[in-house]
């Protein structure tokens, strides 16, 4: 079992990014972290960040009859982007969306999301941990058996 990690536009600066609301953890950290569950877990984890909304999407596209799920931190295209969510969606793959911050506790404009209607669930505000949560939900939904 393949799961797509996707980290949208200015993950790249985890760690140095705003680290009160972000974490000090960088995303080669967040990466490790989710390849070592990947072993526990029995699935292979595939991980991709981009600055760039097309690039996202054609990796998304890519994953149709190759991953099995999306694990998805779409950074602030959650809040504008049609193009991601469409992508989502014509995978028919299931979706989590992760955010590291609790984005209802933060500026209004943070609190729609484009993806969330579409995701299986949404875990905000657990910082880096939540990726995990993220990963075990997927695998449990696609192995209800061992869940
Ligand atoms: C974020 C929250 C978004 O609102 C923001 O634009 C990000 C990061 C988070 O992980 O908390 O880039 O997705």
């Amino acid at each position: 079992m393949r799961i797509l990690v996707l980290h949208g536009p200015n993950l790249n600066l985890l760690g140095k990014r705003e680290p009160e609301i972000y974490g000090h953890q960088t995303l080669a950290d967040i990466d490790g972290s989710l390849r070592v569950d990947a072993v526990r877990l029995g699935v292979e984890v595939d991980s991709f960040q981009s600055n760039h909304e097309g690039e996202l999407i054609d990796r998304i596209q890519a994953a149709m009859g190759q991953a099995s799920g999306i694990l998805i931190n779409p950074g602030g295209f959650t809040h504008t982007s049609v193009a991601l969510r469409d992508a989502l969606v014509a995978t028919r793959l299931p979706i989590v969306e992760v955010h590291l911050s609790n984005v209802y506790a933060r500026e209004s404009f943070r609190q729609h999301s484009y993806v969330s209607p579409i995701a299986l669930g949404v875990i905000s505000g657990l910082g880096a941990v939540g990726y995990r949560f993220g990963l075990e939900a997927l695998v449990a939904r696609l192995r209800p058996e061992s869940a």
